[in-house]
């Protein structure tokens, strides 16, 4: 039985690529409302628990459950569908197109997976537009509305990454490494960001910057060789020393 005290969660999860188990035996949850961390050295397998968790890669044994359901057999289309929406390690806008098309591609995207029809009358396409300029204003971006995203800044990409994945309309969102390979200025524009939407959604962040994920998380999570090592909150994780010994390799 899945626990009522997460919206999203998964119970002795494992992934074997050949004999590595990129995650082990691991079992996780989230309660709604809440925003968790996850850290981890490289290749502890963080990004593979998000691969599982949206169905992008199948699991090798255990089980995942979304507000109750059990969608461990689920396609990744219908995870999204159920309300997880994931961002990725990897910038994947359309840098021709504006914040505006951005957003309304996806948002369109997401509703044509869910209906039967792909036809629909003019009206329907401009509602869909003005949810979408309404979301950039929400999301404080609507001075991009009709700009290209390759004309601002990498900083200002990553949050219309985070916008695009919104725009599904997700209860749950997945960032992997959202401030991956911005400068420290940026990095607090799109912490910023993240602490800005919080309260809307649950959020799951896999982020390797320390100042971004302790200032912002309820809970922090360390992964290391596809096992859990510790959880708890930014205070206590500070003062672990398994975590500083895996993490950053010392004894304190
Ligand atoms: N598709 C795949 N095929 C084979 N091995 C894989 C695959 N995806 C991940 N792995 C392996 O699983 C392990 C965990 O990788 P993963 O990408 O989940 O780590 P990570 O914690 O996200 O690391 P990073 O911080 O570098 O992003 C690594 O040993 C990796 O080589
Ligand atoms: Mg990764």
């Amino acid at each position: 039985m899945p626990s009522a005290d997460y919206i999203l969660e998964a119970r002795n999860l494992t992934r074997k690529f050949g004999e590595i188990a990129a995650v082990q035996d691991l079992s996780i949850g989230f309660p709604r409302g809440q925003l968790h961390s996850i850290l981890g050295p490289n290749g502890a397998g963080k990004t593979t628990l998000f691969n599982l968790l949206t169905r992008d890669y199948p699991v090798t044994s255990g089980e995942i459950y979304l507000k109750g359901e059990r969608i461990t057999r689920l396609q990744p289309h219908q995870i999204a569908q159920r309300g997880v929406g994931r961002s990725y390690q990897i910038s994947s806008v359309y840098l021709g197109l504006t914040f505006l098309e951005n957003v309304w591609l996806a948002a369109h995207g997401a509703e044509r997976r869910g209906r039967t029809g792909f036809w629909r009358p003019i009206s329907h396409y401009r509602e869909a537009q003005r949810k979408s300029e309404q979301l950039l204003a929400e999301l404080g971006l609507d001075r991009y509305t009709h700009t290209p995203a390759k004309a601002v800044s990498y900083g200002d990409q990553r949050l219309l990454e985070i916008a695009v994945t919104l725009a599904t309309g997700p209860e749950v969102l997945l960032l992997d490494e959202p401030t991956a390979g911005l400068s420290s200025r940026e990095t607090v524009r799109v912490k910023d960001f993240i602490e800005s939407i919080k309260s809307r959604y649950t959020i799951v962040m896999i982020e390797h910057k320390m100042n971004v994920v302790m200032e912002i998380s309820d809970f922090i999570h360390v992964m290391n060789f596809g096992r859990l090592i510790a959880s708890g909150t930014p205070e206590e994780i500070a003062r672990n020393a398994d975590v500083h010994q895996a993490y950053f390799g010392m004894d304190e």
